[in-house]
């Protein structure tokens, strides 16, 4: 997971300082909590005469009375080598766990990454996965990152809603997918996939998953080559909008969906050419979080960015 993980990092530079050094101990805001998905880097060197340094993800910086730590991770570069981790709750230490094992060097520049996962966190350093934790307390609290002691920081990054996240964690259809912080214009949403070689149509939504408010509806029906945009509001279907230039998709055919957000309407473009615009029905778009696709396709990738 760390190389893909690594991958997608390359393309996002959503560092919270920049690259200039950093003074320890740092904190730094984490908005909105921590969501599965998501992902803290840390870069740095650990300095010649370091004895060990800490990371602690928490839910506030208060030092008295001292806020949760819902992650504390410590490497130690003593006589016995090992990584501590461990969460701090009401002001006291949980069991301890320990990796007698340490892929940090005295001296040595590094890369740690921690992946928000469902059940836990999953730590890698420099490309290799080094251990994972499973949650004590739910991630969502964290909203406070932080270092300090024997590090020295290059750079350290935040990266929210990186993808959209899965909740089946693949690609199977009926796909589900959260869209961490709800849409915002200026996104796209790239859906790559595979019409069915028997198809009747397919059904791509952006909704709400609190209520059943469907902002957008994407219906392609390939037998009548009709491709009907609706939304669902209040329980009750909008006005069907059906105008196309041409329909775009044959059975077994692959395709690529490009969706952009934009201030006032969404735009689909089918294998880079433009299809049709929709003016948004729902404008809080904060509040659409979540996007489904189901019916006769295959999915092969699904982005946010
Ligand atoms: C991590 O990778 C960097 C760059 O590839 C390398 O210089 C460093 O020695 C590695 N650190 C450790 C602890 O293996
Ligand atoms: C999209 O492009 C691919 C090649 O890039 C092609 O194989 C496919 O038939 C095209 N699909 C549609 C729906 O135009």
């Amino acid at each position: 997971w760390s190389t893909l993980v690594l991958s997608q990092l390359h393309l996002c530079a959503a560092l919270w300082g920049d690259s200039a050094q950093q003074v320890i101990p740092y904190t730094g805001p984490i908005p909105g909590g921590l969501h599965p998905g998501e992902i803290i880097i840390i870069q740095g060197t650990v300095p010649p005469d370091a004895d060990s340094f800490q990371v602690d993800l928490s839910s506030g910086c208060s030092t008295k009375p001292r806020s949760d730590v819902a992650f504390h991770l410590r490497p130690c570069f003593d006589d016995s080598p090992s990584v501590v981790c461990n969460s701090l709750l009401q002001e006291s230490w949980g069991e301890k766990e320990t990796l007698h094992q340490l892929p940090y060097k005295r001296g040595a520049p590094f890369e740690t990454i921690i992946l928000v996962h469902k059940d836990g966190f999953k730590v890698a350093v420099n490309g290799t996965h080094l251990l994972e934790y499973k949650h004590r307390v739910c991630p969502n609290v964290v909203d406070t990152f932080s270092i300090s002691g024997g590090v020295r920081v290059h750079a350290i990054g935040y990266i929210p809603n990186s993808a959209i996240y899965s909740e089946s964690g693949d690609l199977s259809v009926p796909y589900k997918g959260s869209i961490l912080k709800g849409l915002s214009p200026g996104q796209h949403i790239t859906i790559r996939g595979q019409v069915s070689l028997y198809p009747h149509s397919f059904t791509i939504n952006l909704c709400n998953s609190k209520t059943e408010n469907i902002a957008l509806h994407l219906n392609p029906r390939m037998k009548s080559s009709v491709f009907i945009r609706n939304s669902y509001l209040d329980e009750s279907w909008g006005q069907e909008e059906r105008e196309l230039l041409y329909f775009p998709f044959s059975s077994g055919e692959y395709f690529e969906i490009l969706l952009l957000c934009q201030s006032h309407q969404f735009k689909l473009a089918v294998n880079g050419s433009h299809l049709f615009e929709f003016r948004h029905r729902v404008q809080d778009l904060s509040s659409i979080d979540q996007l489904e696709i189901m019916g006769d396709l295959e999915l092969i990738d699904v982005k946010l960015w």
